[in-house]
């Protein structure tokens, strides 16, 4: 029984999803209107957008079995660039194929937000809980029924987010969530790289990165710098978030380092991104 005092049926949910039994993990109730809403359109049948995190999908899945590895870091250099829908809608659409299974971790411990994109209280316990209480894992991941997809909150904001992201707890998480299933992938939704150490310190943990810059606003100095404090976490790519460019495909698939080097501004800098996302109006 989940120890959270969230507005669910007080149920043990044991979803057999593929031979792989998702045991004690909380059941949401997801509205398919307050997921448009927030943006999350990733769970939707079809349209453009979707499409456009399929790809993204395909694409980030490629580098990751190339890597042989199933941890993805999702980060930007400065706040508010899409970190977190977009690893929201990435870990729906790979949630949402028939063998994968997806853990995301809202790992941004002094602002976490991934409770309100899926309008869950404040008061939601997640990760930080778990690091700095004995709490068990499974009492605190979440099934909203979009496929194959588990939900751990960041828990209430704690101060020392650098190093308990960098702690050997951390660490020990990390590789329990990688081992416990096969076929799953685990997407840390993580805060800005240059604001904090926090991205910095988690990195080496994950056995990728993806970068996400905003169109227009995120600037070559921004994406170097970052790249740089990621020299050590793998960095796969970078998205192009909010991207309102009317091409019929948006996804550019190169190296991604040196991001910087290679564009002289803002629109060499987009022929040179990895991956786009449109921008997404609300519906
Ligand atoms: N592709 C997109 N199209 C339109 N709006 C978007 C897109 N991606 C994100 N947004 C909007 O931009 C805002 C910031 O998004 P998000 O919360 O994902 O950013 P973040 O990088 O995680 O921010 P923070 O640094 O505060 O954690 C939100 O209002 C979100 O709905
Ligand atoms: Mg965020």
């Amino acid at each position: 029984m989940s120890g959270q005092d969230l507005d669910v049926p007080p149920i043990l949910a044991t979803a057999d999803l593929s031979g792989i039994a998702y045991k004690e993990t909380t059941p949401i109730n997801i509205s398919e209107k307050m997921l448009k809403a927030n943006r999350i359109i990733a769970g939707m049948d079809s349209g453009v957008e979707v499409d456009a995190y399929r790809k993204l999908r395909t694409r980030v899945l490629k580098k990751m079995r190339d890597k042989n590895g199933n941890v993805l870091a999702v980060t930007s250099p400065a706040p508010g660039a899409g970190k977190t829908l977009t690893a929201i809608n990435l870990a729906i659409s790979i949630a949402m194929e028939v063998d994968k299974t997806v853990l995301l971790i809202d790992a941004d411990l002094r602002q976490s937000r991934i409770n309100k994109y899926f309008n869950l209280p404040a008061t939601t316990k997640g990760l930080s809980d778990y690091l700095t209480s004995n709490l068990p894992l499974n009492l605190l991941l979440l099934n909203p029924g979009i496929g194959r997809l588990i939900i751990l909150p960041g828990g209430k904001p704690i101060r020392n987010s650098s190093e308990m992201l960098s702690s050997p707890k951390m660490k020990r998480l990390v590789d329990e969530v990688k081992t416990r299933y096969d076929s799953r992938y685990v997407i840390f939704d993580l805060p800005p790289v240059l604001v904090s150490d926090d991205a910095m310190g988690f990195a080496p943990h994950a056995d990728a990165t993806l970068l996400i810059a905003e169109d227009s606003v995120t600037n070559e100095d921004e994406l170097k710098r970052s790249a740089d404090l990621l020299a050590d976490a793998n960095l796969i790519g970078t998205v192009l978030n909010k991207s309102r460019e009317a091409i019929e495909d948006y996804y550019y698939y190169l190296d991604p380092v040196p991001i910087g080097k290679r564009s002289k501004n803002q629109s060499r800098l987009k022929e040179n991104q990895q991956l786009f996302a449109k921008f997404l109006s609300r519906p």
